[in-house]
């Protein structure tokens, strides 16, 4: 049995078979709408989300399937006190496939090893958030042609972010990726990530002003600043405007740029940049749905 901890849990063999699937999910769809009819997935989300957990809600659906779950943690029996480890061995009981989202980090992979179904990391803290990650790359996969040979600038929370942490893991893998990290110096790319690119002989440039490097750029990756993360609320207002993407910053960029965003989106772009057909975040979300039916087939075995 295989769970989604982190996404170099599959090859990238492994993740052209997973994207291929999503692509064909994504033009026939009516071949795929009673592949999961009798299973059931379950949603334990002990944090907030909306788009994570109606994306899981919304793809088991479309392959016929049920969902069932709770979307914070004052409604589990987590506020009862129990472990995250009981609460699995009981959801196993009552589903096939489980998405779990927890604000500390490692709590899917606790939930894993006590696990008889698949478990799939929904983002676990500060740390990764594997099905975004899939979200992300599948959005670049299908509308570049490819996952190598790109300058991607990572612009914002670069700390916090788990979504950039399990992405910049993600793309290290592949070929001529050129990292640049745009953030302010307090939300800097932790040192573990920094220690792996040169470990790996990666290149990267840290830098702070996303008008001078723009122009240079394949891929713009933004972020917002994550509040909930931070110890004080004046470090917050702070740096939570530190960057807006606007019009003019995107007069600066190449004209086949993209610009993702894992959303939720809060000032870090601008409305005005929604019509430029180089902003693709929303197009991201529906391939976020194509992925998660793609990865619910493949973990059940159904393909
Ligand atoms: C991200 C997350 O939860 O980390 N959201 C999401 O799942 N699409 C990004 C964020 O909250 O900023």
């Amino acid at each position: 049995m295989r769970h989604l901890m982190n996404p170099l849990d599959f090859t990238t063999e492994e993740l052209d078979r997973l994207f291929d699937l999503a692509n064909d999910i994504e033009k026939n769809p009516e071949k795929y709408a009673k592949k999961c009819k009798g299973k059931k997935l379950a949603t334990c989300f002990y944090e907030p989300s909306t788009r994570t957990r109606l994306s899981f809600e919304s793809a088991m659906i479309n392959l016929g399937g049920s969902v069932l779950g709770f979307s914070d943690a004052g409604s589990s029996s987590a506020s009862k006190g129990e472990s995250v480890s009981d609460t699995i061995r009981v959801i196993s009981c009552f589903a096939d496939i489980c998405a779990m989202r927890h604000p500390k980090e490692g709590a899917a992979m606790v939930a894993a090893s006590k696990s008889s179904i698949p478990v799939i990391n929904a983002g676990d803290g500060g740390h990764q958030h594997p099905t975004q990650t899939l979200t992300d790359l599948l959005t670049i996969r299908s509308l570049k042609g490819r996952l190598d040979h790109f300058t991607i600038g990572l612009c914002g929370d670069l700390k916090f972010g788990r979504t950039v942490h399990s992405l910049i893991n993600a793309l290290s893998r592949y070929e001529d990726i050129h990292f640049i990290f745009i953030s302010p110096e307090e939300l800097r790319v932790p040192d573990y990530i920094i220690e792996m690119l040169k470990e790996k002989n990666i290149s990267y440039e840290e830098v702070i002003k996303l008008e001078d490097s723009i122009s240079k750029l394949d891929l713009l990756y933004m972020t917002r600043v994550q509040r909930e993360r931070f110890f004080n609320e004046e470090d917050y207002v702070r740096l939570k405007d530190f960057y807006i993407l606007d019009k003019a910053k995107m007069e600066l960029a190449k004209d086949d740029m993209l610009v993702l965003h894992p959303l939720p989106r809060v000032n870090e772009i601008s409305v005005e940049v929604d019509d430029d057909p180089r902003a693709v975040y929303f197009k991201q979300v529906q391939y976020g749905v194509y992925v998660r039916m793609a990865l619910i087939l493949t973990l059940l075995e159904l393909v």
